[in-house]
C-alpha cells in the first residue's frame, strides 16, 4: 500500500501536472492533448486564482519524504453559485490509476473547502467518462443536470453535486493513505 500525502499546488508542480493530463486521452478534446498546452492551461487557471492541491505518495515503508513521488492533483475554485466551490480538474498518474489516490484527493479537496467555510462542491465530468462517473457517485455526489456542448461541441458534461462538505480529510480520519501503511 501506499501512503498518501497532500499539499499546495505550486507552480513548481506544473511539468507533471501536464505531464498526467496530456496523459489522459480525455482532456485532448478540450485542448490538452499535450503537455505544453496542457501546462499553458493550468498555469492561467492558477494565474487567476484557482487553487490546487498535489498528492504525493511513497511506498509503504519508505523512512523519509525524499521517496514521495507526485501522484495526483486537484485545481478548483472557491466562491462558486454563492457559497459552493467549484472542481476545476483532478487527476492521478496514469500508474496510480484504481490504487485510492484519487479517493484520498477529493477527500482533501473537500476538507480543504469545508475549513474554509465552504459548504458545496459542483464538478462537470464528461458524459462519456463512466470511470469517473462511478467514482463521483462513490464518493457522495449527486448527478444534477445535464450541460450540452458546454466546453467545447460535441462534448456533454453531466453535473455533479455534493453538499454538505464535510471538513475531515486524508489528515484527520483513518482512511486510504492516513499515514499508515494500510
Ligand atoms: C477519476 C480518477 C481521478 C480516480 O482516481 P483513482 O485513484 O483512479 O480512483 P480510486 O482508486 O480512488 O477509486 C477507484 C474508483 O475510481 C473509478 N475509476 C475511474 N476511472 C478509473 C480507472 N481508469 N481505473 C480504475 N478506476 C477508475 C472507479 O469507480 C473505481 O472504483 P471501481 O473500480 O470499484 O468502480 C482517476 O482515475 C483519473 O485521474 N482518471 C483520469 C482523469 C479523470 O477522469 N478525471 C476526472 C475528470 S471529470
Amino acid at each position: 500500500m501506499t501512503r498518501w500525502r497532500v499539499r499546495e499546488l505550486v507552480t513548481a508542480d506544473l511539468g507533471w501536472v501536464a505531464r498526467i493530463i496530456a496523459g489522459h486521452p480525455l482532456w485532448a478534446p478540450y485542448g490538452m492533448g499535450d503537455a505544453a498546452a496542457a501546462e499553458a492551461r493550468v498555469r492561467r487557471l492558477l494565474a487567476r486564482g484557482e487553487e490546487g492541491l498535489a498528492l504525493l505518495g511513497a511506498p509503504a515503508g519508505a523512512q523519509d519524504a525524499g521517496k514521495e513521488r507526485p501522484v495526483g492533483f486537484a485545481l478548483f475554485t472557491l466562491g462558486t453559485l454563492g457559497n459552493g466551490g467549484y472542481l476545476h480538474l483532478i487527476g492521478v498518474a496514469p500508474e496510480a490509476t484504481g490504487s485510492g489516490a484519487g479517493s484520498a484527493l477529493l477527500a482533501a479537496v473537500e476538507a480543504t473547502l469545508a475549513r474554509r467555510g465552504v459548504d458545496r462542491l459542483l464538478l462537470l465530468c464528461n458524459t462519456r467518462n463512466l470511470g469517473a462517473q462511478r467514482f463521483y457517485e462513490r464518493a457522495g455526489y449527486e448527478p444534477v443536470g445535464l450541460l450540452r456542448d458546454w466546453a467545447v461541441a460535441g462534448q456533454h458534461e453531466r453535473i455533479y453535486l455534493k453538499r454538505p462538505l464535510v471538513a475531515q480529510g486524508p489528515d484527520e480520519a483513518p482512511g486510504p493513505g492516513d499515514g499508515g501503511d494500510g
